[in-house]
């Protein structure tokens, strides 16, 4: 019997955060957030300290990338180039970028994506054909997952960051490419935005000594801020050699758009002649271009390190003192840290409440199904633009949720339901 796509829709169920989505929306989900980019911002007409922004290092409102950003705008508008870098929208700008990151990379090329995540599944769809057998972490960001779901050959999946469990998966699937006349493509993310944990990306390039496999990984949330020079994971991990496909996005450190993949010239030539999402899409506009090429001049200085390193202080304050006040911040090691705390959607909303009306802070806040149910995260992203005192206050506010909660002062179930 025929049924209508939209009518289905309306009718069926909105799923675990669509059914809540009319009440949630503009304060749990959509919530808008104004003012100057930063640690303190306007939520809902107050002031908040803000912790819910990848700015790792504090770009998005450096005066001098701004200047830059605006300069860039001004001579170009937002359009420039038109059309795919391959018939009319390729620039020597492109190029310059394109260099400075395979040399910063230490790679021998590198190629521009104009969005981070169709970038990435377009690259894991090049890459791999029918004979070829994908292994790929549990835990992977979606746009992996996606370029995984448009793999016609096997894929085998392997428990996040379990390494036992991963070399019983790399010889399954060495063994099903020899018989298929295929390789392997190993995919993994440099650190995990979700909860923080770092990658096992040298421990997985040690592997290749005993299997043979290709080695791709997602930095997005490494690049920049990772490693002594801000290489990423790969430098942090002293491994750069042993990954074979670097993929950057400019979402987080560089608080831009777009990303690179950066690998040897023939697989970047290659990509550059077939990556989709590149080819059938409009190239990066100037003003990504050379804002960019700003942010990596400031990346890579001296004021890079400065800052990378105060987004660690920041990170190892705030890890600490939430471990000591007896919270569950699960693998996190990385610039994310996620504050498990057991509850349901009415404990989740009255506690972010809580925190937003009466403490003034703002974090993300995940819930099942992006984690089991039963769990609430509160995600805290720290910035080169955060302050110890910053640190400070939100420990103390958390202490202060925490006994609430043990005194079950969070479970009215009528009141976490109503949202201004
Ligand atoms: C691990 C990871 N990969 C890729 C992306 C997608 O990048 P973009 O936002 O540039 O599309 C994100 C999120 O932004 C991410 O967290």
């Amino acid at each position: 019997m025929y049924s209508d796509i939209f009518t289905r829709i309306e009718k069926g169920s909105a799923g675990p955060i669509g059914q809540y989505f009319d009440q949630a929306f503009g304060y749990y989900v959509y919530p808008r957030l104004e003012g100057e980019l930063g640690p303190h911002m306007t939520f809902n007409g107050i002031q908040v300290l803000n912790w819910s922004l990848n700015d790792y290092l504090g770009l998005g409102n450096h005066p001098e990338v701004r200047k830059t950003d605006a300069e860039v705008a001004a001579k170009y508008g937002l359009a420039y180039p038109m059309g795919s870098r391959m018939l009319s929208g390729h620039t020597r700008e492109h190029e310059r970028l394109e260099k400075i990151f395979a040399d910063f990379e230490k790679k021998e090329d590198a190629f521009l994506f104009n969005f981070g995540y169709q970038g990435i599944v377009s690259t894991v769809d090049a890459l791999t054909g029918r004979h070829d057998v994908i292994v790929y972490d549990s835990e992977s960001h979606a746009c992996l997952l996606d370029g995984i779901r448009m793999h016609l050959g096997e894929k085998y999946k392997f428990r996040h960051n379990d390494m036992e469990h991963f070399e019983r998966v790399i010889q399954r699937a060495v063994k099903k490419a020899d018989e298929n006349g295929g390789g392997v493509l190993v995919i993994t993310e440099g650190v995990f935005g979700m909860t923080g944990a770092m990658g096992k990306v040298a421990e997985i390039a040690a592997f290749k000594e005993k299997y043979p496999f290709r080695l791709l990984i997602d930095d997005a949330h490494g690049f920049g801020l990772m490693g002594k020079h801000g290489r990423g994971t790969s430098e942090e991990q002293n491994c750069m050699d042993g990954v074979d496909v670097y993929i950057a996005a400019f979402a987080k450190s560089m608080a831009s758009i777009g990303g690179f993949v950066a690998g040897p010239k023939s697989i970047i030539n290659y990509l550059r002649a077939n990556l989709r999402s590149q080819m059938y899409a409009k190239s990066l506009p100037m003003v990504y271009v050379q804002g960019n090429i700003k942010r990596m001049e400031i990346i890579d200085s001296p004021e890079g390190d400065a800052r990378r390193k105060k987004c660690k202080d920041i990170t190892d304050a705030i890890q600490k003192g939430f471990l000591e006040a007896g919270f569950d911040i699960g693998e996190a090691e990385a610039c994310v840290t996620p504050i498990h705390i057991k509850g349901g959607v009415a404990q989740a909303t009255q506690i972010a409440k809580d925190l937003r009306e009466n403490y003034r802070i703002f974090c993300s806040i995940v819930v099942y199904p992006v984690i089991p149910q039963g769990m609430i995260i509160f995600r805290i992203v720290s910035t080169a633009a955060h302050s110890m005192e910053d640190v400070n206050y939100t420990l103390n506010a958390f202490k202060e949720i925490k006994a609430k909660l043990e005194a079950g002062k969070y479970d009215d179930e009528i009141a976490a339901m109503t949202i201004e």
